[in-house]
């Protein structure tokens, strides 16, 4: 599923490599087998991959196909129908992507004023500087810091939540490719506690990287720690040799801070997404 993404890869395909790792790592998960519910099914051809299915939860599918082979969409879905109990199922698309004419036969519909995900892009170049900030660095994460990593992860989107990363599910998340620790970015106090973190995936074969997740703990936010520890991951993205990042933050109007925050670095909006449901019942 990877490699398919990775081939299909642009700023406005559905799936960077390393969003499929950080989906199905951020809980705690057996990584050797599918939770209860979920379900995942690809379509090859002589060997190539045209289009995988992927049941998160009943209820919930996730997919994606090759441009050139729409009517593995419609495969996908029957696929979908027959190891989905849920009586309302939903799917996130791009806008205009090549599944949709097989959602609407099947009796999906748009829902375009759902909360929806813009992906923004930002060429490496020309970079703005990593701010200093009196009493704040950036660093990147050690192999063994899961558990404080996964900490500054919980405590920053424990507004919207309680979160389920845990140490387990953060050493998941770092033993799953494309995860590598000199691109896990976090911003620390003078004591050298994680008080914001940004994480880049790269993925080589396309020279781009996808910040998937940042967050800043609410008792440091607007000091402009998100901004910087992003802005310091990024730089270390480019110095790897990357020439593009992207990241998908929400774009309407119930969550609106996040593009704020990336679009002040210089990333730009380039596609969204839309989420397709039906009712069974
Ligand atoms: C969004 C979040 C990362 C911002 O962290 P932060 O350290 O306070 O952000 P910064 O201080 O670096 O802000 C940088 C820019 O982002 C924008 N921004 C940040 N928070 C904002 C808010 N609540 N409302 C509006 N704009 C906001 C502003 O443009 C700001 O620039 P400015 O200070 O010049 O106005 C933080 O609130 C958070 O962790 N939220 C929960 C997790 C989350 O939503 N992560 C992003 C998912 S894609």
């Amino acid at each position: 599923m990877q490699d398919f993404a990775s081939r299909l890869w642009s700023p406005t395909s559905r799936f960077h490599p390393g969003q499929l790792a950080w989906s199905r790592y951020h809980r705690p998960v057996d990584p050797s087998r599918l939770d209860e519910g979920e379900a995942i099914a690809i379509w090859t051809e002589g060997g190539e991959v045209l289009g995988f299915g992927w049941a998160e939860a009943p209820d919930w599918l996730e997919l994606q196909v090759a441009p050139e082979r729409p009517d593995v969409a419609a495969e996908i879905i029957d696929w979908f129908e027959e190891v989905s109990d849920a009586e309302t199922q939903s799917a996130l698309v791009m806008e205009d992507d090549v599944a949709e004419p097989a959602l609407a036969a099947a009796g999906f519909t748009p829902h375009a004023d759902d909360p929806f995900f813009t992906h923004h892009v930002l060429d490496l170049v020309d970079l703005p500087p990593v701010p200093r900030i009196p009493g704040y660095r950036f660093r990147h994460v050690g192999p063994h810091e899961a558990r404080d990593r996964a900490a500054v992860h919980a405590a920053s989107w424990s507004d919207l939540g309680a979160s389920t990363i845990d140490e387990q599910a953060y050493e998941q998340v770092m033993a799953a490719w494309p995860y590598r620790p000199d691109l896990d970015w976090v911003a620390v106090d003078a004591d050298d506690r994680m008080v914001a973190s940004a994480l880049v995936w790269l993925d080589p074969a396309r020279g781009a990287g996808l910040l998937e997740p940042v967050g800043c703990v609410p008792e440091h936010r607007g000091r402009g720690l998100a901004r910087g520890v992003t802005l310091a991951a990024v730089h270390r993205l480019a110095e790897v040799g990357a020439t593009a990042a992207q990241v998908s933050p929400r774009g309407d109007d119930g969550y609106p801070a996040p593009q704020r925050l990336y679009r002040s670095m210089g990333f730009r909006p380039c596609a969204r997404t839309v989420t397709w449901s039906r009712s069974l019942d």
